[in-house]
């Protein structure tokens, strides 16, 4: 971390033509309140009956605490760790990281029961199926709907709560808090909120399924700003606030009675220079050869995909792939090792369920009929996530990385593997229905629907020239170094800064009196 005042200055070029010493990139500094509904840090108990920490894996999680640990502030989330209520102080405050605080982590507690109305239910068996087209059917219903209300005004009063200046920037995540800037600010009316929505938005058609599509858009006309993935996504919703509500569209800004929102679009990064420092690691070549012998890695051409264990995530399809790759090239039977590593997640969910049992029988059946006569078996599969350090191990191992989303919001995973290939190695392949292959276009992009084509892919992904993986790779490593999570969290709430202040209700009338806010573009 820099102490640069206000200002983070790269240090080095590490990538040609990317930034240059020279070019400080502005960071605002001012603290924030973070709101999510999944925390950074879990406690739980170990056999031992002690309490242990952990850190939540996963892209999202990873980029925003690398944010608030450069930011400070609070970040108020649920506390879902088994022994998290054991170590939080009389607010239910705790701070973190564990083993060098940076920031605060504000816990709230739910009933068994809202979690699995309000998380199980309405965000993950409602919105998260409606958002993505995966072919799982979305299932509402108003008890779900009714939870979900009530922990989005819970998550408001812990803001209030904790806002000791309105003017903190509330930065507030995804599909779980659709309602939450709309309950806080019918509280404190010139807060200043920006929501980033992390997965699709649905076009209007399927939009329509959702019987309280209105109440939600609406809910998010309450924010200052409200930023999506894509361009795609920004436009699906806008046509959803004019459609649905009658909201009056100009350029980026919409306004709802006299509630002014910008609506944009700003493609999330990785931590770009952590990635990097731990793959230039002199520990990372121990950490690979430990992970090659417990994998029990002996072939020549490694593969990877780390994934949830979701169904958008195209696991199904990508084994199919190999499988089809391997019947063409029995040659190969010997010569690669996949490894798949799939997090456990929303276990709960019969839908989870079932593409755990669905990976579980494919894996077992792919090995089975391409085992080789020395005992061989082509897949590695682990259900466990792994730590960042072990995670940019493993991808500096593969000669590709697959990500086969059916749909996907951006997919960090695909960043991540750029970011860990400072050897300027290794081929991404990727799905063209993941957010990421709007930006990642020098990745070998496949249409997981294709297995054809995507068996071809990857057997194009193994037999690439050296010149063409480093090339394509400097191109995608120029791209995920110059976008950063620090540059997208910048963009936003500088975006946030700028024009906040000029959107609490009553706004929209002193500007009609006044003209436009300096530097609004319309
Ligand atoms: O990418 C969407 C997202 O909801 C993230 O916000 C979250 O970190 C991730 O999926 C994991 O989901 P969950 O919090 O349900 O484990």
């Amino acid at each position: 971390m820099d102490d640069s005042g206000g200002w983070h200055k790269i240090e080095g070029d590490m990538i040609p033509g990317s930034r240059r010493p020279s070019d400080p990139v502005p960071r605002v500094r001012r603290p924030l309140i973070v709101v999510s509904n999944r925390e950074p840090y879990l406690h739980a108990r170990s056999p031992d009956g002690q309490i242990r920490w952990s850190k939540t894996p996963g892209g999202v999680s990873v980029a925003l605490d690398a944010l608030m640990r450069e930011r400070g502030g609070i970040w108020i989330a649920h506390g879902a760790g088994p022994a998290d209520r054991e170590v939080v102080d009389a607010r239910d405050r705790i701070k973190v990281p564990p083993d060098g605080p940076r920031y605060t982590l504000r816990r709230i507690w739910l009933s068994a029961e809202e979690e699995r109305r309000y998380y199980g239910g309405f965000a993950n068996e409602g919105l998260w199926p409606l958002c993505h087209v995966a072919h799982v059917r979305p299932t509402f219903r108003a008890t779900d709907w009714a939870a979900y209300q009530r922990v989005n005004a819970r998550f408001a009063e812990a803001i209030v709560d904790e806002l000791a200046d309105p003017t903190t920037p509330v930065f507030i995540h995804d599909y779980h808090l659709a309602l939450v800037a709309a309950e806080l600010r019918a509280r404190v009316p010139r807060v200043r909120t920006a929501l980033f929505w992390h997965i699709p938005w649905p076009h209007a058609d399927r939009l329509r399924i959702c019987p309280w599509r209105k109440e939600i858009v609406r809910a998010l006309l309450a924010n200052d700003l409200l930023t999506f993935q894509l361009e795609r996504d920004r436009r699906n919703f806008v046509w959803a606030a004019r459609d649905e509500l009658g909201a009056v569209v100009d350029g980026r800004v919409l306004r709802l009675g006299d509630h002014v929102t910008r609506v944009t679009a700003e493609p999330i990064g990785v931590d770009f220079d952590r990635i990097m420092g731990i793959a230039t690691d002199e520990g990372l070549e121990a950490e690979m050869h430990r992970l090659r012998r417990e994998l029990q890695i002996g072939t020549p051409i490694v593969g990877v995909g780390v994934d949830r264990l979701d169904y958008t995530k195209g696991i199904p399809e990508r084994l199919e792939a190999l499988d089809a790759l391997l019947s063409e090239r029995a040659d190969l039977r010997q010569l690669v090792t996949f490894v798949q590593i799939g997090v456990p997640s929303r276990s709960k969910l019969a839908s989870y369920q079932e593409i755990e049992r669905t990976i579980d029988r494919m894996v077992a059946d792919i090995n089975r009929r391409h085992r080789t006569p020395d005992g061989h078996e082509p897949i590695r599969y682990r259900k466990s996530a792994l730590k960042l350090r072990r995670l940019v191990a493993l991808f500096r191992l593969a000669d590709f990385c697959i990500v086969s989303s059916l749909h996907d919001g951006m997919n960090l995973v695909a960043k991540e593997f750029v970011a860990a290939r400072e050897d300027l190695d290794g081929v991404l392949v990727l799905s063209e229905l993941a957010g990421a292959a709007q930006e990642l276009t020098d990745a070998v992009i496949i249409n997981p629907y294709d297995i054809d084509g995507f068996a071809k892919a990857i057997n194009r992904a193994i037999d690439m020239p050296r010149n063409q993986r480093r090339d394509r790779m400097q191109a995608m490593r120029k791209l995920v170094a110059g976008k950063d999570v620090f540059n997208w969290a910048s963009e936003i709430l500088e975006e946030l800064e700028k024009h906040g202040a000029v959107s609490y209700p009553g706004a929209a009338r002193l500007r009609q009196a006044n003209g436009p806010a300096p530097g609004e573009r319309h």
